[in-house]
Formats: C-alpha cells, sequence, structure tokens
C-alpha cells in the first residue's frame, strides 16, 4: 500500500516550503517540493482506489504542478530556439517574464522533464537554481533563485526522449523526404519542452524565435504566416494569454492552402489538396460557432494535418488545431473532429479548466457544442446520429471503468492524466449540458452559454466556480425545471441518473434491426440494405456484434462488404476489433498495418487491449516491438503498459 501520492505530497511540501524560507531566510537555495519523498514507479495500477478522502481535495488547487503560482506569475514567456534533428533537441533560452505577487522570501519553481538547464540568468548576471528529485508522473521541480519580480532567462535543451515532443524520420512522413516535428503538450508535457508553471490555471502571452532547417516551415499555436520566407528563422507571437499546455509548435515540409477568409489548413504537399477538400466546411463552422455563442477571439483558425503517428484525433492548439490524417476519409464523415476542435475555441481555450480534475467543463462542453456544430452544419440526422454514438461510447466506458472514475469532477491526485483519459469527462458532461438544454429550452440554455463564455473569457475556473456561476446563473432563474441535488449528482457521483436523457436515431435504428435479423439468420447478408450508408451506419452495425461470431458469419461479411480493406479508419477500426476477438486471420495483415502505421491512441489501445484479452498477448508484443520506434511516447507509455503488464 502507498502512504500518499506524490502529487499530494509535493504540494503539501510546497505549502510548507513558503513557511520555511520565511523563516530561515539565509537559506535561499531552495528545497523543492517533493524532495522528501521518493520518487515512485508509474504502473497500469492506476485505478487503485484513492488514498486520500474526495473531500480534502481542494478547489481549483492543481496537484499535477509543481509551480509555486500564489507567490509567482510568470505573464510571458520568450524563447529563442534551435530545431535539432539529429540531436532530437531544442534548444536556446526561455526568457520569463516574472512577477511576484507577495512578498514572502521564497525561490521561483517551475516545473520541467528531462530538460538540461545549462545557466539562468537575470540581468544577464548568472543565479543559483537547483533541480529537485523526479516523480515519474510530474517531473522535476526546477527552483530558481530570485525573490522579485524579474526577467529569467533559462538556458536550456530538451531531451531527445522529451515525453511533448515526437521526432519523425522522413519515412514517417508523408513525403518520405524531410523529417518532421510536433509537439503534444496536453496535460502536462508542455514542462518537457519548455520550464514553466505547467498548470492550467496559469495563463501567459508567448513569443518566439525558431531556427530550423532551411527547407522546413515551423508552425505554432500562434500568429502564423504563411507568406513569410522559407529561409529557416520564424517568429511568433500569441498576444492572447493561454495555459501553457496550449503552447505548440511542428516543423516539417509545410505548405498552406486557404479554405476560407479566416481559415486555411498547412499539411504536407501531397496531404494539403486532399485535406483543403475534406475540411472545406470549417469556415462555415466558424461563422455557425460565433453565431451562437459570441465571436471567434483568436484571429484566425487554421488546421495542421501531422503524420498518422499524432497520438490523439486532434489538439485544439489555439489559430492552428492539430489534426490526425486518419480523419480524411474522402466523404466528410469524420469532420466533427474538426466541429470539436474549433469549439474548444471557447470551451477551452476561452474558458479553461483550472486543473485536470476539472477537464469536463473543457470536454464536456465542447462535446455538446460539437453536436451542435454538426447540426448547423450538416442538419438533424447527422446530429442525432453523432449524439447517439457518443451515447455508445459513454455507455461502454460505464460499463468498463471504476466507479471513481465516472464522477464528472474526478479526483486525480496522484494519478497520471494520461492514464485517466476516457469518454467519461467528454460524453457526460455533454449529456449533463443537453439535459439543461431540454429543461429550460435551447435559446435560454444559447444564451446562458454565450453569457458564460464571456463573463470567464481568458479564465481558468474550477468545478466549484462553476457551481457557483450556475447557482445563480441557472438555478436560481429557473427553480421550477432545474434542481441543485440534480446538478451535484451529475458532477459528483458516478453513473447516470436513472432518467438521464438517452439520445437515439431513427438511421440507427434501422441498422440495428437489420443487425439482429442478420444475427438470427432472418436476413441474408447479402439483403441487408446498405444503400447510402456512411461510416456512422456502418460503425454501429459493427460496434453492436456480439463478442463472438463464427467463422462462417465473418467470412461472410468481409466478402460481402471487404471490411477488411476499408478505407474509413472508424470502420476498419471497428472490423479489427472483431477481427481479434475473433482471431479471424484473414484481417491480421490488415491489423498490423493498421498498428503499425497509425499511432492514435483511441485506435491502439482498444486493439492491443482486445489482443491481451483474447489471449494473444504474444502476437501483441510482436506487433507493439515493430511498431514502438515510430510510435509518440505517449503512445509507447500507454500501450506498452497493456502489452507488458508485468513490468
Ligand atoms: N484536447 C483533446 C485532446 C486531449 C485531451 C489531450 C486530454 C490530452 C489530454 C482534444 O480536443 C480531443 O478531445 N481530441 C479527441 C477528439 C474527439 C473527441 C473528437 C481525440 O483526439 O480523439
Ligand atoms: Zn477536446
Amino acid at each position: 500500500m502507498r502512504s500518499l501520492k506524490p502529487g499530494a505530497t509535493a504540494l503539501i511540501a510546497l505549502g510548507l516550503l513558503s513557511l520555511t524560507l520565511v523563516a530561515c531566510s539565509e537559506n535561499k537555495q531552495a528545497k523543492v517540493p517533493g524532495q522528501a519523498q521518493p520518487a515512485k514507479t508509474a504502473s497500469e495500477d492506476q485505478a487503485t482506489a484513492p488514498l486520500t478522502d474526495a473531500a480534502d481535495i481542494k478547489a481549483g488547487m492543481d496537484y499535477h504542478s509543481y509551480a509555486n503560482m500564489a507567490d509567482y506569475q510568470v505573464n510571458n514567456i520568450d524563447l529563442d530556439l534551435d530545431v535539432d534533428f539529429s540531436r532530437k533537441t531544442l534548444s536556446g533560452t526561455a526568457t520569463l517574464e516574472v512577477e511576484k505577487l507577495n512578498k514572502m522570501l521564497t525561490p521561483l519553481v517551475l516545473d520541467s522533464r528531462a530538460l538540461t538547464i545549462n545557466k539562468v540568468e537575470v540581468d544577464g548576471h548568472a543565479v543559483k537554481y537547483s533541480l529537485g528529485d523526479t516523480d515519474p508522473h510530474l517531473g522535476t521541480p526546477l527552483s530558481i533563485d530570485i525573490n522579485d519580480s524579474s526577467k529569467v532567462v533559462i538556458h536550456y535543451s530538451t531531451s531527445p526522449q522529451a515525453s511533448g515532443l515526437q521526432w519523425l524520420n522522413p519515412a514517417q512522413t508523408a513525403g518520405k523526404q524531410q523529417p518532421f516535428l510536433f509537439s503534444q503538450a496536453q496535460a502536462i508535457h508542455a514542462r518537457s519542452f519548455i520550464p514553466l508553471q505547467d498548470s492550467p490555471k496559469a495563463r501567459l502571452t508567448y513569443s518566439a524565435t525558431i531556427r530550423t532547417p532551411k527547407a522546413l516551415r515551423a508552425v505554432m499555436s500562434a500568429n502564423n504566416d504563411p507568406s513569410s520566407a522559407k529561409d529557416g528563422e520564424y517568429h511568433f507571437t500569441m498576444p492572447q494569454k493561454i495555459p501553457a499546455y496550449l503552447i505548440a509548435i511542428a516543423v516539417g515540409d509545410l505548405e498552406f492552402q486557404a479554405m476560407g477568409e479566416r481559415t486555411g489548413v498547412y499539411a504536407e504537399p501531397s496531404v494539403l489538396a486532399a485535406a483543403a477538400k475534406e475540411f472545406e466546411d470549417t469556415e462555415a463552422m466558424l461563422l455557425a460557432t460565433e453565431k451562437v455563442y459570441g465571436p471567434y477571439r483568436w484571429d484566425r483558425y487554421d488546421l495542421l494535418i501531422l503524420p498518422p503517428s499524432f497520438p490523439f484525433g486532434g489538439m485544439e492548439n489555439p489559430r492552428l488545431s492539430f489534426i490526425t490524417p486518419t480523419v480524411i476519409a474522402g466523404d466528410k464523415s469524420l469532420t466533427s473532429l474538426i466541429a470539436h476542435e474549433l469549439a474548444h475555441s471557447w470551451s477551452g481555450n476561452l474558458v479553461t479548466n483550472a486543473s485536470w480534475r476539472d477537464l469536463w467543463l473543457n470536454e464536456g462542453f465542447t462535446t455538446y457544442l460539437t453536436n451542435r456544430i454538426m447540426q448547423i452544419t450538416y442538419g438533424d440526422r447527422r446530429y442525432k446520429m453523432e449524439m447517439a454514438l457518443g451515447y455508445e461510447d459513454l455507455q461502454a466506458d460505464l460499463a468498463d471503468k471504476d466507479a471513481r472514475d465516472q464522477i464528472l469532477a474526478i479526483d486525480m491526485r496522484g494519478r497520471d492524466p494520461d492514464e485517466v483519459f476516457s469518454n467519461i469527462p467528454y460524453e457526460k458532461g455533454s449529456l449533463f449540458l443537453y439535459e439543461i438544454e431540454h429543461k429550460i429550452g435551447r435559446a435560454n440554455f444559447d444564451k446562458f452559454l454565450r453569457e458564460y463564455f464571456d463573463h470567464f473569457a481568458f479564465k481558468s475556473i474550477s468545478t466549484e466556480a462553476f457551481e457557483a456561476y450556475i447557482a445563480e446563473e441557472l438555478l436560481a432563474k429557473y427553480p421550477q425545471q432545474l434542481d441543485a441535488d440534480r446538478f451535484a449528482q451529475w458532477i459528483h457521483q458516478p453513473g447516470l441518473l436513472a432518467d438521464a436523457p438517452k439520445p437515439q436515431s431513427d438511421a440507427f435504428d434501422k441498422v440495428k434491426a437489420q443487425r439482429i435479423a442478420w444475427l438470427a439468420g432472418k436476413l441474408s447478408t447479402d439483403s441487408i440494405k446498405t444503400a447510402n450508408w456512411s461510416s456512422h451506419e456502418w460503425k454501429t452495425f459493427l460496434d453492436g456484434m456480439p463478442k463472438q461470431l463464427s467463422a462462417k458469419q465473418l467470412a461472410n461479411l468481409d466478402a460481402q462488404f471487404a471490411f477488411t480493406q476499408a478505407g474509413n479508419n472508424e470502420v476498419a477500426h471497428s472490423w479489427l476489433m472483431i477481427a481479434v476477438r475473433n482471431q479471424y486471420q484473414p484481417a491480421y495483415p490488415r491489423l498490423r498495418e493498421f498498428l503499425v502505421g497509425i499511432g492514435r491512441n483511441k485506435f491502439l489501445r482498444p486493439l492491443y487491449r482486445a489482443l491481451k484479452e483474447s489471449d494473444q498477448l504474444a502476437l501483441a508484443q510482436e506487433i507493439f516491438e515493430q511498431a514502438q520506434a515510430g510510435y509518440h511516447p505517449l503512445s509507447v507509455k500507454v500501450n506498452s503498459k497493456i502489452v507488458y503488464p508485468e513490468s
């Protein structure tokens, strides 16, 4: 049994630290939080019971940062970095504009992970600093001996294994000629490429000078200029205050194509035209979202298409969402991803979760907004399908997850955010908002949300701050329709209320009826009516299959519908799940190709799990060994725990 979780220890120690340093002010060399506690090894056991009572969680406290944010505020960071593909490092300086918030005598404590710190300067003079013990989830606190507002220049370089960066060989790109680099900072990986206050509570502006090999273009979550010369030096500014997890960079053989007045796409040349076509509705989505939820505050909205090893579907880096190429399906069937990342420009980037416990404020609101954007852009039928698919995802996770992980305001203390990731904050959060919408009426709820975004614009808020706000703005205004206890259940209890809404789709009802008839032998494979099915229907058809199908059933389906060759990655994934569970060998070459060629964790984790659960661990390990050199560090981390459960 563990005595205390590292995150909790760190923050308790942090509280003590300030006091200690006031008491003995000659001890200026900071003892960093976490030192008292030896580092523990992370393992897949993250699902063990919490050690402390949820009642003592401090609202708005970030248990995943060492930074002493009550003592210092970092208002701006200016980066000056060289991108070295042969060494796989970013190196140079980060200049932090630091504001002292009180008179306490205490060093500045920042987050870092696997950084090499060469020197720290204030006004041209070197100052003392120290790195504390490394915690497997949180990284290493960097303590800097200053006591006042100052400009702190940190000379550093990143590790080739930086958890928030992936360095790709030319072979892993679409063009196969040039290397590629991209970052993924959410949740706590910004600290692996910049020493900073890596907490969503702390907001800052940033600027950057990035030096790259001449053939390549650098882009950031900032003011990109597609017409700037490819001269190996790029300048960026992000004038709005953002949390650290939204700082992002990518470098590669990138070109730009406009899609609309404020929207465009960056991609490798061979992908550019297809991406611009697939996502041509982005401008319309932007206009639609503004109409309902208020002005878009970030100037441009561009997309960056990454190589297939990108570990997520998308990431809402401001002004420049990072997007997996696996959603370029040719028929716009997976564009809800764009609606989702765009929606984060309101829910997430404008109003931000204060800690990772409050992630549902980002993802639940965004999932709700996504559905609304899809309804405006593609109509009611698509809206209902997206909602019904989300509801299925929610049901699957409710069946699969521990009770404590079914809570919106989840207790994250001592846990690795990368391991906790699930559909709960997304789909349960969205369903909660959907219920409120239906109780008070859409027009009223739209008005509420628009005011909420205005009220908290450019702020980071906790679940409790949200609860205080809705007590006034919803509960007090709609006492007949809404109920405080019910709200508390939605936010703080596992599972779903018995009378929670159940989004349905007529289109899916027809699909399900045919599946049932086929399974019962009442409908032959070639009589299934699939004309005009989109990937949503195909996915529903497959995902509802029982765990075990006969060899004959599998062969019939594959012969009739060529699932093993499915071009749509969602459909291919659903089919491969069935293939794995039933050891359907004809699909195994595709399974291997899929697992080696795509790094998106949403696809990888369930497939590796299914292999493990169906006694095919040796195969899972063999494929993982083949694939891992091409995987992002995050995909390596979470999937190696599945395929090597003992280590
Ligand atoms: N912000 C998330 C990705 C994320 C969440 C990264 C938490 C790290 C920690 C992004 O907006 C997202 O939700 N992506 C989804 C998109 C989907 C729900 C449409 C994904 O990648 O699958
Ligand atoms: Zn999201």
